[in-house]
């Protein structure tokens, strides 16, 4: 008899009963094999659509399109067995109207088999969030500097410095947890705004630049590995230099090449042995 344990993968549910219990462990994951090795670890993998800056080269998130999001979200969920699996919805294919938003975040529930997908935005959003929670679609919030917004923005800068910024933030996670979003992502937030919006909302707040009160964390997984190249934000911690593993390997893999030292007799394939002839016995 075969003894195989099932895992039972973390829900949006279970996301949301963390809140003042332990803190939440988010990384992303855009590949399955990076899906593979960061599972055992997090309560949640987000596909989040920086993979185009991060993957793709690209200079905003905002050339992502949704079938780059259900492809890279079926390669992360092939990859892990436990983590809950949230799918960004990539700009312009929710913003529109809430029944825009259900046909998009249906095809990527129906697609990935993932958990819920994230969006951004605060009062603006609210109906939608409300319209596809309350159809079954677990959403994650997304709010403080949003970078599908860089544009109106005015680039990638820290909110919450000004008292309106504080209420403006203040007011977008109030509107997201009230129209029924399972938790929420607080990004590049003032500490003291972040501290109060954690504990005004009655869903876990998802920190990243946005301090330690948030009630989780999360980071770009390629940034905390140390192959985010230099321009990491200043609230990247690295906790290993993979790229500098990578650049030691391939410049003893070209040094060998170039020696003629690799293949060595150990990555090649030798003739087979010649057969046996068999002899023949007479009786
Ligand atoms: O796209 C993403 O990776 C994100 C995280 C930064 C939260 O939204």
């Amino acid at each position: 008899m075969s003894a195989e344990i099932k895992i039972r993968r973390r829900t949006s549910r279970d996301i949301r009963l963390m809140k003042g219990q332990i803190p939440i462990v988010m990384l992303t994951a855009y590949t399955a094999p990076m899906a593979q090795l960061l599972d055992p670890h997090v309560d949640l993998l987000l596909v989040g659509d920086s993979l185009g800056m991060v993957l793709y080269g690209m200079e905003t998130t905002l050339g992502v399109t949704l079938e780059m999001m259900i492809a890279h979200g079926q390669a992360v969920m092939r990859g892990s067995q436990k983590a809950c699996v949230i799918i960004d919805m990539p700009f312009g294919s929710y913003q529109e109207s809430p029944q825009v938003a259900f046909r998009a975040a249906s095809r990527v529930m129906q697609q990935t088999g993932a958990g819920g997908v994230k969006l951004e935005g605060g009062v603006e959003m609210a109906e939608t969030v409300h319209f596809l929670a309350e159809r079954g679609i677990p959403v994650m919030g997304h709010v403080g500097l949003k970078p599908q917004s860089v544009n109106s923005l005015g680039g990638f800068r820290a909110q919450g410095r000004t008292s309106d910024e504080a209420d403006r933030v203040m007011r977008d996670a109030k509107a997201i947890a009230a129209a029924g979003a399972f938790s929420l992502v607080i990004e590049g937030t003032v500490e003291p705004v972040a501290r109060k919006v954690s504990d005004a909302v009655a869903i876990p707040t998802i920190g990243i630049g946005a301090s330690p009160a948030c009630d989780g964390q999360v980071l770009v997984a390629e940034d905390m590995l140390g192959m985010g190249g230099d321009r990491v934000p200043k609230f990247v911690k690295r906790y290993a230099d993979l790229a500098g593993v990578i650049d030691a390997a391939a410049g003893d893999f070209a040094a060998e090449v170039r020696a003629r030292s690799f293949p060595a007799a150990d990555q090649t394939y030798p003739l087979p042995a010649s057969p046996v002839p068999t002899v023949r016995t007479g009786r």
